[in-house]
């Protein structure tokens, strides 16, 4: 497709947009999967529940401004999803493949709210209300899912208690 117009590019970001969501569809159960605290893996799902709303929300989207719903492929989220998918493959202490996944959702988190941020500036600009308000509504979902993420690292890992697991300091995490 063309570049001609902020339209053109509100398009194609959302285009990339559907595409990560869809992704994360894919990722997001694996990821709750590997991860050993419960409470991550309760975190996780929270958010696969949230990201598969997401997803009808573009394509709410797509409709309300009269476009067909069609991904455009992400190659920025394939690759934070894979280092996820290296981090939660590793061996090693529970706590630190924790840790790892948290980081990895994080990344993914950052990436949505870059993403999310620009669509609903662009909305804004081109004075798509509708659009703008179902935005939006996935911009807060994604900080909140951040924010959350944080909370559970700062409880869960406990560096010290990492780095003395098994009763030795490690001092190579
Ligand atoms: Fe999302």
């Amino acid at each position: 497709m063309r570049l001609n117009t902020l339209e053109d590019l509100f398009l194609r970001e959302l285009q990339g947009l559907y595409d990560v969501e869809n992704q994360l569809v894919k990722a997001l159960p694996q990821m709750a999967d590997k991860s050993s605290s419960t409470e991550l893996q309760n975190a996780i799902r929270e958010h696969y529940e949230q990201t598969k709303n997401q997803v009808r929300r573009l394509e709410q989207v797509f409709e309300n401004l009269g476009y067909k719903a069609k991904a455009e492929k992400s190659e920025g989220i394939r690759g934070i999803i894979s280092e996820g998918e290296d981090m939660s493959d590793m061996e090693g202490e529970p706590a630190a493949i924790d840790a790892g996944i948290i980081a990895a959702a994080q990344k993914v988190e950052h990436f949505e709210i870059a993403g999310y941020g620009t669509v609903c500036s662009y909305a804004k600009t081109l004075g798509h209300e509708q659009a703008l308000h179902l935005l939006k509504q996935s911009l807060e979902e994604e900080k909140t899912a951040d924010r959350k993420l944080t909370e559970l690292a700062e409880r869960l890992v406990n560096i010290d208690a990492v780095r003395s697991a098994g009763g030795q300091a490690r001092t190579e995490f």
